[in-house]
């Protein structure tokens, strides 16, 4: 029997229960110290700088504070959007650029180390075109999902390589990667696992689910064929499949489940909505506040405990019907209709009712912790009145 790590021993000193590994493992669910990795390093913290990417966004936004609270000043963070930063988020921030991702020129000048005088070695990379922009202009999501996307990687490895030790490299996934055939099966699927119908209908899924196999590759056996295999660690890829996100601060704008966040912010500012799915539709949610800690907590868990590079987390799953329940409880006064959009039903229809997140829960402890009714009760009622007050 092999020995056992702190994280197995639970406060009380009792045994926690790891499944074992199933003898014929699929190759992406393997631990990736030391099995399928060239080398165990020691965990050590990293002091390096920080580069994320997007973030001007929502989930940037939130993120930067998040990582400035973790950090205080003691790492560096660049932010790099293509749109100038607002005071906010610039003020989070050691150095702003502004540029396109997709631009490898500016891209690479992210990690010239005179920039902020530390090498980055962690990575969080927001940066994309939604599902509903990259559906209308595929070559440009193409460019900046696909493109961008493995740029960075390449980009992520070079510090790493010199280092010896990986780059941390934090990439927000989603649903989207999933395709279901039918309303049908999606009904019986309920809740479905990271491996389960994993051919999106979408170029924004698509893309997504190739940068998730380009960073398991880049993770575990980047340049197979260099004689040191030890330089071969050069990236410690993460990724989470998001649900539909929704915050109390910002109004989403290009998503396919910001029919979610639209509702809300219309109701609290008196205005009227008309959903553009139908009122059954049925996909998984989490708040912001949920969606930051979860890819923070994955972000410092333990590598040796991580049996693979990309979790689901699901918080709720609410049908839209549900969601204008509770935003009616909180705004009595809102006008929800129904106008569904054949196109973005499709996409939705397309999506799973709910996902399963139970190897998230095994692996770094994941525990959303707002529910439907919580999520509107304990965060987005108090904060949606105080912001439109
Ligand atoms: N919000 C959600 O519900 C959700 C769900 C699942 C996954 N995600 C993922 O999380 C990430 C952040 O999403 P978000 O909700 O903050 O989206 P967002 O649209 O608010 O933010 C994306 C940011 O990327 C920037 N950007 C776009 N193209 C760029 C380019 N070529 N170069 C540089 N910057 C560029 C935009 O200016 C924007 O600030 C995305 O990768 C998204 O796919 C979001």
């Amino acid at each position: 029997m092999r020995g056992l790590n702190r994280d197995e021993i639970g406060a009380t000193g009792s045994i926690l229960r790891v499944p074992p590994m199933p003898a014929t493992a699929d190759p992406k669910h393997l631990p990736m110290n030391p099995t399928n990795s060239p080398k165990s390093p020691a965990a050590q913290p990293r002091t390096g700088a920080i580069l994320v990417t997007g973030a001007d966004g929502e989930l940037g936004h939130a993120l930067l504070c998040a990582l400035r609270e973790q950090h205080g000043e003691s790492r560096p963070i660049i932010g790099f959007d293509l749109r100038p930063l607002d005071a906010v988020s610039a003020g989070q921030c050691t150095r702003t650029i502004a540029g396109d991702v997709s631009d490898g020129a500016v891209l690479a000048s992210a990690f010239d180390p005179s920039l902020t005088g530390r090498a980055i070695d962690e990575v969080w990379h927001l940066a994309a075109l939604l599902s509903s922009r990259s559906e209308q202009d595929p070559a440009l999501a193409f460019k900046v999902n696909l493109g961008g996307s493995a740029q960075l990687l390449e980009l992520a490895a070079q510090p790493g390589m010199r280092r010896g030790t990986p780059t941390l490299f934090m990439f927000p996934s989603t649903i989207a990667v999933y395709g279901m055939p039918s309303l049908e099966v999606k009904r019986a699927a309920g809740a479905i696992s990271e491996d389960q119908f994993t051919q999106s209908t979408t170029v924004y899924g698509v893309h997504k689910r190739a940068v998730e196999e380009l960073g398991r590759y880049t993770s575990t056996s980047y340049r197979m064929l260099d004689a040191d295999r030890a330089a071969a660690d050069v990236v410690d890829f993460r990724a989470i499949r998001f649900p539909g996100i929704i915050s109390a601060d910002t109004v989403p704008s290009g998503g396919t489940s910001d029919f979610g966040p639209e509702m809300l912010h219309a109701a609290a500012q008196g205005k009227p909505y008309a959903c553009f799915v139908r009122a059954d539709s049925r996909i998984p949610f989490m708040t912001m506040p949920d969606a930051v800690r979860a890819i923070m907590e994955l972000a410092a868990a333990s590598r040796e405990r991580l049996t693979s590079t990309t979790y689901n987390v699901s918080g709720f799953a609410p049908s839209a019907a549900e969601i204008a329940t509770q935003v009616t409880t909180l705004f009595p006064a809102a006008r929800i209709s129904y106008s569904p959009n054949p196109l973005r039903q499709a996409i939705v229809d397309s999506w799973p009712e709910d996902c399963d997140d139970s190897a998230a829960r095994r692996d770094w402890g994941w525990i959303p912790e707002h529910d439907l009714a919580g999520a509107f009760r304990d965060y987005l009622g108090p904060a949606v009145r105080a912001r439109y007050a």
